[in-house]
């Protein structure tokens, strides 16, 4: 009911202003050439870096409460950002054990369309977030590009990994096919990640992404299996289903406690970023179970 009636109240929370957004995103951060820099072009730059802001301002403010309550040292703070996997928002959610006994494959299908729609390339969030990092930080963050990077083999590249999963499945992504709640989720991810006044907004949200990938990987790969697809059709998900419980423990330890322990007005804003992601997340799930009729 809550986020029903933000949606009524927001102007951010709509279809259409996610699908601009998603719009923008897609030609803002495409490789481009320099005539296309004109100046009605610089105009809507700042008029959707403008509105993308308030968007995320009120993401930010749905959390800041919760965010407040973070411990701020380290260990304390490690042991918060852990405790999300149990019962931050949308965590244990039963749509997730419902895709992997019960859902047909259209309902899989739609899903999937869905969540790889609103994937915004956790390589590319993560490449743009460790620009002038502190070092240890850094280093982890290039890690753990370089496996999304498949370790320098094309065909270990996690991004190909999942499209050629939605080519498999013949997945419609197209962003007017795609409900505002998935969008909204890759617009954060995206916002967050390609400002440097929300850096350490993406460390966390990227990390509380490792976090508690493996669990929802692992039932969407049961969902797989049971409708016929084999081990390397499924590749994407089993693969995250194992490699990211080792992804969050190494961005908890490399990344995040050095971070807090170096400044630890960090915490909150690392905390906020988790929040916001996770929001984003519960938020598309409750969509998605109105979509398949399951209270
Ligand atoms: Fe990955
Ligand atoms: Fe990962």
């Amino acid at each position: 009911m809550a986020t029903l009636w933000n949606s009524l109240q927001s102007q951010f929370l709509q279809q259409d202003f996610q699908e601009e957004l998603s719009r923008w995103n897609r030609k803002r951060l495409a490789p481009n050439f320099p005539d296309e820099l004109t100046a009605a072009r610089f105009e809507a730059d700042r008029r959707m870096q403008r509105l993308e802001h308030g968007f995320i301002e009120e993401l930010r403010r749905e959390v800041a409460d919760e965010a407040t309550e973070a411990p701020t040292d380290p260990d304390g703070f490690i042991e918060w950002f852990e405790e999300l996997r149990n019962s931050g928002p949308g965590q244990q959610d039963r749509l997730f054990p419902w895709l992997a006994d019960q859902a047909s494959i259209n309902d899989i299908r739609w899903f999937l369309g869905q969540e790889a729609a609103g994937e915004a390339g956790f390589d590319d969030l993560v490449a743009m977030t460790q620009v002038k990092l502190p070092d240890k930080a850094k280093l982890e963050l290039a890690r753990n590009y370089w496996d999304e990077m498949g370790r320098g083999n094309v065909r270990g590249m996690h991004g190909p990994m999942l499209g050629q999963l939605v080519d498999i499945l013949g997945l419609d992504i197209r962003i007017e096919r795609t409900v505002w709640e998935s969008l909204a989720l890759a617009n954060a991810m995206t916002a967050m990640a390609s400002s440097r006044f929300f850096a350490w907004h993406s460390v966390g949200a990227l990390g509380v992404i490792e976090l508690t990938a493996p669990a929802r990987s692992a039932h969407t790969a049961c969902a797989l299996r049971r409708i016929g697809l084999t081990a390397s059709q499924r590749r994407y998900f089993d693969l995250h289903a194992v490699l990211d419980i080792k992804h969050s423990r190494d961005w908890n330890d490399e990344a995040i406690k050095p971070l807090v322990a170096e400044d630890s007005r960090r915490a909150k804003a690392i905390a906020e970023g988790a929040l916001i992601r996770l929001r984003c997340g519960e938020r598309c799930f409750a969509r998605y179970r109105a979509h398949f009729g399951l209270a």
